[in-house]
């Protein structure tokens, strides 16, 4: 029998412009878990395997960046043991898979306003920053205690500090400046949305980066997301016209 060969972008989009970077929202592990009568926790622990099959895929397909969003600004308002079983779980997961991470070279960048974490997961996650940082193959950025409107107003608090040690005028900032000071700074514009789990919202996410973003939900739960519902993505992406402000005719170069 000959082994199965995992299909390339080239062999499976031909001549097709893939995303380059490309966000998910992880949503429905708790709607999965209580499916199969467990509890919630479950269905989280089981989204890590949906994380490493993601990026797994997402370096097969030569995706640049991938944007995870893992836990969001109003996710504290959940009780306080899910809370604390999702802070236990990113502790362990940070931990176990740097070293393949790292194998893989990928560098890893933890978004979002990590100063509401404990100090063991602080430091836990600038170990992991600093262990891959000299990475070049995927940039993975994992959304924590993050929030689109708390990141506008981090750019716009640093971009006013700047202002005030006179280094800068008002009159400078512009898009090209707050993008700048965006946490995707660097990284290619954001090409692609999913969201999982069948809710058509962005919950406070990228809302910066999504300006030009192809918009992409499933009903498929977070937990059996895999490769099949991650090409559908795909395909539907490539299927996009995308005319950013232009006609179609301008786009066709008709
Ligand atoms: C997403 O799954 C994971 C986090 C928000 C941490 P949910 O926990 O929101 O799952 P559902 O939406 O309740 O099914
Ligand atoms: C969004 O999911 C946040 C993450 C996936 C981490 P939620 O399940 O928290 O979103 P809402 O609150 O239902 O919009
Ligand atoms: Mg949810």
């Amino acid at each position: 029998m000959t082994a199965h060969k995992p299909a390339t972008a080239a062999q499976r989009w031909p001549g097709q412009q893939l995303p380059r970077h490309v966000a998910m929202i992880m949503d429905g592990n708790g709607r999965w878990a209580q499916q199969r009568g467990k509890l919630r926790v479950f269905g989280h622990q089981a989204g890590v395997a949906t994380v490493r099959e993601v990026v797994r895929l997402s370096r097969l397909w030569g995706i640049q960046s991938l944007t995870l969003y893992a836990f969001s600004s109003e996710n504290w308002r959940r009780p306080a043991d899910e809370v604390g079983l999702l802070m236990e779980l990113f502790l362990k997961v940070l931990q176990k898979e740097v070293k393949r991470l790292n194998s893989n070279g990928v560098r890893l960048r933890i978004i979002g306003d990590v100063s509401r974490f404990s100090d063991k997961l602080q430091a836990r996650i600038r170990d992991a920053e600093t262990a891959t940082a000299g990475n070049n193959g995927l940039t993975l950025n994992i959304a924590a205690n993050y929030g689109g409107r708390w990141e506008i107003a981090e750019a716009a608090r640093q971009l006013a500090a700047q202002v005030a040690r006179g280094e800068l005028s008002a009159d400078q900032i512009d898009e090209e400046r707050l993008g700048a000071a965006m946490t995707t700074a660097g990284q290619p514009e954001l090409d692609l949305l999913i969201r999982t789990g069948g809710d058509c919202r962005v919950s406070n996410f990228l809302l910066w980066q999504l300006a030009y973003a192809e918009f992409y939900f499933t009903p498929v739960l977070w937990p059996d997301f895999g490769e099949a519902a991650y090409a559908a993505a795909i395909d539907a992406f490539v299927g996009r016209e995308r005319r950013f402000g232009q006609t179609g005719e301008q786009v066709r170069g008709r």
